[in-house]
């Protein structure tokens, strides 16, 4: 592992614009350097990289992050690689942390387990290319299936011979241990010798996302029903399946570059599918999506198709799982193919633009297609169709981001011929249900990390972090002084300084932006969401939320306009001072921003923790989750120092 020093020498030696200056060309804008965005074809620069944060932003992929991040985009680089990268660049020596035994141990274990595979994966392929058996049996079953040599090159298929023990007794003449051969299930052991569990059967080897084997599949290519037709390798230190998505190592950068994933049910159907030149293509073989494979899926893209050649039958016990990669954030569409095919039959059947036509024009919205697939089944029966609005109104409740929910909202009122009134009146109860169940955990939260006084961190592991001051009051200021301007001064091209009059409006929306932060509470993330669209028409957004038609928003609006009146003790503590505010609303603002923007961290930062705790990560994610911690601290830092000085100010 890198050790932690390097790490820290490689963020303070790197310059965001000399690096991302490999790969776009900037040029200087303000403060920031500027760009076309490297991640698409625009033709109006719309990258930004701002050295004083060291973040950069791509406004037209949305993309954003600091130079590691960055290096991971585009470069399509693990954590520990970008980190060595840089190293490289800036000619920092690299140490690598000692770890402790039990570490260690577990390392080799993996390294030898990844030895042994990497051998068998060897092997299966030269038996199948090489011997009369291999090509006869294996390379014949592939061809006629259609995959073409380059294919199977690429995906590395191969052939274990119907012996008993060809590859083991190769292994071990080769040297390689029974113990490892063994635990990486690729032999089994009787009390009359030793045999090879895939014997007999073409070999899908599985690989990590940098390439390497794994794992295996292997599907037998006898007719008899009580043989089944697939074995897998087992789970082990090495290879752990709901970390692993087949296909992922050739898929990832087709996955950045059409920022899409297709997701498949497996081995074939994958390989036809990138063979037919839909190379985005991935597989969670045989089990259901995980958690862990959903978020590998999102270092890629938001954005997830699920190709299904099931009945409705099977389509629908999916459902809970596609809940899941919701809550994710992600926008999943899926596609159904015609009677009978798979993704594999389909594409044996038609050209590879036809099937891309195919895909284009049928894949669907999940929401939509959850939608009128219930509402087909509920019929006109009340009963059935009130159960059928909840059952989709709570898919689009898990959605985080109150604009797309607000997006679904309407579309799912236009499908079932409802008013939208109808669906939003439901979406809001649940939404004022969680409101209220977060707003009581607030009142018990301990004293808020912000105080001068060094506050002891909270060990309760049950304790939810939530936004609700931060978020309150960013959403007070954005109602209170929406008619206001602030002064803000930038150094211009010719490094002198130029001031310019905006709107606080358009500071505080921008700052959300920068920072990628959404509101978490719920009642907050919709009135935010009504706020834009009014400002968009140019409507006095003040105004008409005191006129509401839901009386949720019409109270809290009214609290929040005549919050000034009483600063409660509460607030105080917050370090919310709205009496001072108005002479400094430019410092009132950037603190509000900042504070909101560490509690997000904190939130953040609690949840790496937890993954942290996970008892089984492997070293690479690891690195990344504590670079991804460090960052996170540093942000915080610089946030809190702001905060420091302000806040003497202001007392
Ligand atoms: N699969 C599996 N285990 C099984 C059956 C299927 O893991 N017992 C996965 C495999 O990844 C396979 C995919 O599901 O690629 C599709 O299943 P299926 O069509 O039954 O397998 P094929 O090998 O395509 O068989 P066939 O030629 O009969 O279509
Ligand atoms: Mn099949």
């Amino acid at each position: 592992m890198i050790s932690r020093s390097t790490i820290d020498k490689v963020y303070q030696m790197a310059i965001i614009e000399d690096v991302i200056g490999e790969f776009v060309q900037l040029k200087r804008s303000g403060n920031a350097f500027k760009g076309r965005s490297p991640f698409s074809n625009e033709k109006t620069p719309s990258f930004f990289v701002v050295p004083a944060k060291n973040l950069y932003k791509d406004f037209s992929s949305g993309k954003g992050g600091n130079v590691v991040d960055f290096l991971m985009q585009h470069e399509k680089l693990s954590y520990p690689e970008a980190i060595r990268w840089l190293a490289a660049k800036y000619n920092i020596d690299i140490e690598e942390d000692q770890s402790s035994p039990e570490q260690q141990q577990e390392k080799s274990e993996r390294e030898q387990l990844s030895i042994v595979t990497e051998f068998a994966n060897k092997f299966f392929q030269q038996q199948m290319h090489k011997t009369e058996e291999g090509q006869a049996i294996g390379l014949s079953y592939f061809t006629e299936r259609g995959f073409l040599p380059e294919t199977i090159k690429t995906f590395q298929l191969g052939y274990c011979p119907d012996k008993w023990d060809t590859m083991t007794k190769a292994a071990l003449e080769a040297g390689y241990s029974l113990e490892y051969l063994k635990k990486a299930g690729l032999t089994r052991e009787r009390e009359n010798g030793t045999y090879d569990f895939f014997r007999g059967r073409v070999m899908f080897p599985i690989h990590n996302i940098s390439g390497k084997a794994i794992a295996f599949g292997g599907r037998t290519l006898k007719a008899e029903k009580d043989i089944a037709k697939y074995f897998n390798s087992p789970e082990s230190e090495l290879y752990i399946k709901s970390n692993v998505l087949y296909g992922l190592h050739l898929a990832k950068n087709e996955m950045v570059k059409q920022d899409m994933c297709y997701l498949c049910e497996g081995y074939t159907d994958v390989i036809a599918m990138f063979q037919a030149g839909v190379q985005n293509v991935v597989s969670s073989s045989g089990t259901s999506l995980t958690e862990g494979q959903i978020r590998l899926i999102k270092r890629y893209t938001p954005n997830i198709t699920i190709l299904y050649d099931g009945d409705s039958a099977g389509i629908k016990a999916s459902f809970r799982g596609i809940d899941m990669i919701l809550k994710e954030g992600m926008n999943v569409r899926v596609l159904l193919f015609p009677d009978g095919d798979d993704p594999d039959s389909f594409s044996r059947k038609h050209s590879s633009s036809e099937i891309q036509d195919f895909i284009r024009s049928n894949s669907r919205d999940f929401i939509r297609f959850k939608t009128e697939l219930l509402a087909e089944e509920a019929g006109q029966d009340p009963i059935k169709r009130a159960g059928l609005i909840r059952g989709i109104v709570e898919s689009i409740a898990l959605i985080p981001d109150a604009i797309t929910r607000g997006v679904f909202a309407q579309e799912c009122a236009q499908v079932l011929k409802m008013s939208e009134q109808t669906i939003l009146t439901e979406l809001n109860k649940i939404l004022v249900t969680q409101f209220k169940k977060t707003s009581k955990e607030e009142q018990e939260l301990p004293v808020p990390l912000l105080d001068d006084a060094p506050v002891e961190q909270p060990n309760t592991a049950s304790l939810e972090l939530t936004t609700l001051p931060q978020e309150r009051d960013f959403i007070r200021l954005l109602l209170t002084y929406s008619g206001d301007r602030i002064e803000l001064t930038f150094v211009n091209e010719d490094q002198k300084e130029e001031t310019h009059a905006i709107g606080v409006v358009d500071f505080l929306l921008a700052s959300l932006e920068m920072s990628q932060m959404n509101m978490r509470i719920p009642i907050y993330g919709k009135i935010l969401e009504e706020f834009i669209e009014l400002n968009l028409k140019e409507v006095d957004a003040t105004r008409s939320f005191s006129q509401h038609t839901d009386p949720e928003i019409t109270s809290l609006t009214s609290d929040l306009l005549t919050e000034k009146d009483h600063v409660s003790v509460n607030w105080g503590r917050h370090k919310i001072f709205p009496d001072t505010e108005r002479n400094n609303l430019r410092h009132a603002l950037q603190s509000c921003v900042y504070r909101l923007q560490i509690r997000n961290l904190e939130i953040i930062a609690a949840d790496i923790d937890t993954q942290l705790s996970q008892p089984d990560l492997d070293e690479m994610q690891m690195d990344e989750l504590l670079i991804q911690k460090k960052n996170n601290d540093a942000i915080r830092r610089e946030a809190a120092k702001y905060l420091g000085t302000v806040i003497t100010r202001n007392v």
